[in-house]
């Protein structure tokens, strides 16, 4: 990871920070971008901003609790003022994302869909023509007979399906219990209709593509912050 790419992480992270108000509800977003954005928010907080959060993951949970940003849930809020996130692919036009590839697409997706808005914060690696260019696919699925979700998933068009593991080779286990299938796709010509057929296999959970679901993109290169909007 070049040092240029984490100080335009950094740059997206703290506009997006910079535009939440005193008295919203913020969603946390997971990975390194949105990590810089909690960071950002935790020193406005000490500031006097007056915000609660919900985070998207355990992890965005600790690291938020370490910045000082007091946490809530949706049993308090059913709709959150904003959420801030990072990305793995974003594809300019209908903003149509791939996330997921730090584990937490399921949280991040409830989570940005009770958002009043959805910001998205990505370096310059990140943009695509086409979903899928780069990235595979995460897919969420419930661990029993995952086997066979795998074979569905196959039968979609996904070229490879490959169960997770962490660092010591051990399946990954979601922080709700399940396992992720990294999908290789290539290209997608028409994610809506992959995402229709991959939410109607029974086993999946939830699928990394976010499909019209942001209001924004704030993407950081070395010419500055373009903001993209649908
Ligand atoms: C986490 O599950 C992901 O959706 C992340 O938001 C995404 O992988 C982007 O992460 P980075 O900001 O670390 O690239």
């Amino acid at each position: 990871m070049s040092s240029d790419m984490e100080a335009h992480k950094r740059t997206a992270a703290r506009r997006a920070a910079d535009m939440v108000k005193s008295g919203m509800v913020v969603g946390l977003g997971t990975g390194s971008t949105a990590t810089y954005m909690i960071e950002r928010l935790g020193e406005r907080v000490a500031e006097g901003l007056h915000i609660v959060g919900i985070p998207t993951s355990e992890d965005s949970a600790r690291k938020a609790k370490k910045a000082g940003i007091p946490l809530t849930d949706f049993s308090a809020h059913r709709q959150l003022d904003i959420a801030i996130d990072g990305a793995d692919e974003v594809q300019r036009g209908p903003l149509h994302l791939i996330k997921g590839l730090g584990g937490a697409l399921l949280r991040e997706k409830i989570v940005a869909q009770a958002s009043k808005i959805f910001v998205v914060i990505v370096d310059g690696s990140k943009p695509v023509d086409h979903l899928g260019e780069r990235a595979p696919v995460p897919v969420e699925v419930i661990p029993f007979g995952w086997e066979c979700t795998a074979e569905r998933l196959s039968a979609c068009g996904a070229k490879g399906v490959k169960p997770r593991t962490d660092r010591d080779g051990n399946l990954f286990v979601s922080d709700n219990g399940n396992m992720i299938l990294d999908c290789t796709f290539g290209p997608i010509e028409d994610p809506e209709d992959l995402a229709r057929q991959i939410d109607a296999i029974v086993g999946v959970v939830e699928h990394g593509m976010f499909l019209n679901m942001a209001s924004e993109v704030l993407v950081a290169t070395e010419q500055g912050v373009e903001r993209w909007e649908p």
